[in-house]
């Protein structure tokens, strides 16, 4: 068996593992993916400069959050990150409460943030009553370096108590996706949420970030995409997609994929969420399809 039969039965392997089997692989032998398109993908409408709307808040969104719009990150050169401020997070303490928490992100501030001072500005951020529930927040985790940003809607109850994100059963079914695009966590890859910190409801439970609760945090992703600089960003769901392209949050995510968006010049594409994924099987093809088109978004080196 080839290097290449190996590499394919291995691919094979990690696709079935993801419920979508092996009339999904890409296409290796005698060509690139992006030399010899999947013919599902070229099938899809692929409308490259589509949607280059600022990656702020929209009027749309906006006007869903009571706070000031959030402006759009400056991208930092590389020769000025030397000169980025150092600013001194503030510390949280037990005794404060939601309502001395909500003070805004100041996002020019932020804006300027080393990853050094970054992390420990978010780990202790208090810009959203989300902080009053927090065991941990999650910064994200992989390679500052990374190709490929994945990013998710919001730290669950697993990635609360370890500070990491996608740590659950929908985490290892993002590994899986990882997997089949030959990708591992850390390795080329960064994984990162909208917002840092847990939503819980009144009982405890899991729910989607509000507008305002996306506004405070918002500025900490655009800074880490400005140091990053990936070559393709892959929002998982709805709340990740609307959020990183200013649109309405009621937006169902079937309107957003399946189309090249792009995040400040860099190509963005919209998939299921992991944890829908694993409710709703039957879509992981779908999902395939989408990390296909991420695959032939990436910028020829
Ligand atoms: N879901 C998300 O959107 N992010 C996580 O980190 C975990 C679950």
């Amino acid at each position: 068996m080839s290097a290449f039969d190996q590499h394919d039965q291995h691919r094979n392997n990690l696709l079935q593992e993801l419920g979508i089997g092996p009339v999904w692989q890409l296409r290796h032998h005698g060509s690139t993916p992006a030399e010899a398109p999947d013919p599902v993908v070229a099938r899809m409408s692929v409308e490259a400069g589509e949607l280059k709307s600022p990656p702020s808040l929209t009027p749309e969104l906006a006007a869903q959050s009571s706070r000031p719009q959030v402006m759009p990150q400056e991208e930092a050169m590389p020769q000025q990150r030397a000169a980025q401020a150092e600013a001194k997070p503030k510390p949280v303490t037990e005794a404060e409460t939601v309502a001395e928490a909500d003070t805004d992100t100041d996002t020019s501030l932020v804006s300027a943030m080393s990853w050094e001072v970054l992390q420990p500005v978010v780990e202790s951020c208090r810009a959203c009553g989300l902080c009053k529930g927090r065991s941990k927040s999650v910064f994200g985790t992989g390679d500052r370096r990374a190709t490929w940003l994945f990013v998710g809607e919001g730290p669950g109850y697993n990635e609360n108590l370890q500070g990491l994100p996608f740590v659950g059963a929908a985490g290892q079914l993002l590994d899986n996706m990882l997997k089949a695009l030959g990708l591992a966590r850390g390795d080329q890859t960064y994984i990162a949420n909208i917002v840092k910190c847990r939503p819980t409801d009144e009982n405890g439970k899991d729910r989607p970030p509000t507008a305002d609760e996306i506004a405070a945090c918002l500025p900490y992703l655009h800074r880490q995409i400005a140091l990053i600089q990936p070559q393709v960003i892959v929002a998982l769901g709805k709340t990740a997609a609307v959020s990183l392209l200013g649109m309405n949050l009621e937006t169902p995510v079937g309107q957003l994929r399946g189309k090249l968006h792009h995040f400040n010049d860099i190509p963005l594409v919209v998939t299921y969420h992991p944890a829908y994924l694993l409710r709703k099987p039957a879509d992981k093809s779908k999902a395939w399809v989408d990390l296909c088109m991420a695959m032939q978004a990436m910028p020829a080196n």
